[in-house]
């Protein structure tokens, strides 16, 4: 009979998603509560279903990876991202974004709005990627219920989207301006010179020693004076030790 830790292993196995590198409390009341409500009692009959329920398969993911995104969250970091950081970052006459766990695509258009208020689309590449490859089809999408669009302006929200059966469809030219991909944060090969990387609300989920690695990984990424944005809720306290400097809340700096 499978034990929690060979559990763990035949999940990493099948979803690439290590959960080792997840905070165990948080997975455990996640894989406890779907076990009850499918009604299975042990590890071996869940792995079962996970393997051969399609359905059931996708509903773990979503549970493990909680895709909860909007505009503009975190509205006053966000103007400070728009007003402060890019116009010193787009002094170079080309920059690389990337939105790392992107979710449904919300941060990264974000960003593509930003990108064409200032005029510099052309000059601007934004890439977005997620482990989930059933929300990165949504992003691709780009089709938004209110509560996604709610913090944007009103001027914001009409000049970019079309309000159809409650439903906000994002024009093609922002579309056309993010690069979707799959990427997986704990096991795969990272992007490079990338002058902004945005990764909010998705290491709340990992275990100190992934976080370490992966703010590292964050710095090498970085051309030297390019930004990791975090979330709101979540300071990188060890910054200096890593690297970085902080002249902003939320915003770590790779030194020149
Ligand atoms: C709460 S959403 C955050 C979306 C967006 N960054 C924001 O702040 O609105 C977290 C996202 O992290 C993704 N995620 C979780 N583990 C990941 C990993 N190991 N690699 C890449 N993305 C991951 C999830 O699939 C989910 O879409």
């Amino acid at each position: 009979m499978l034990d929690y830790p060979n559990f763990k292993n035949a999940v990493a196995e099948l979803t690439e998603i290590d959960l080792s590198s997840y905070k165990s409390q948080q997975m455990d009341r996640r894989i406890n509560s779907l076990m009850q409500i499918w009604g299975l009692e042990t590890y071996d009959e869940f792995l079962e279903v996970l393997k051969t329920n399609p359905q059931k398969y996708k509903e773990f993911v979503k549970k493990l990876t909680i895709n909860v995104s909007e505009f503009f969250r975190n509205s006053e970091r966000f103007y400070e991202l728009w007003k402060k950081i890019m116009p010193q970052l787009l002094k170079k006459p080309q920059i690389r974004i990337w939105s790392a766990g992107c979710s449904d695509g919300a941060e990264p258009y974000s960003i593509a709005i930003v990108v064409q208020e200032l005029g510099a689309s052309d000059r601007v590449k934004i890439l977005a990627s997620d482990v989930d490859k059933i929300i990165l089809a949504k992003a691709e999408q780009a089709v938004y219920g209110f509560n996604e669009v709610k913090s944007l302006p009103p001027d914001l929200l009409s000049k970019y989207f079309e309000n159809r059966d409650n439903l906000y469809y994002l024009n093609d030219t922002t579309k056309g301006l993010v690069q979707f991909y799959a990427h997986n944060l704990l096991l795969d090969d990272y992007a490079s010179d990338l002058d902004l990387i945005i990764c909010r609300n998705v290491v709340i989920y990992f275990t100190e020693q992934a976080k370490g690695l992966l703010y590292q990984k964050f710095l090498k990424a970085l051309s030297p004076g390019g930004y990791l944005m975090v979330g709101g809720t979540e300071p990188i306290l060890a910054y200096r030790q890593l690297g970085f400097e902080n002249p902003l809340t939320s915003f770590y700096r790779k030194p020149e």
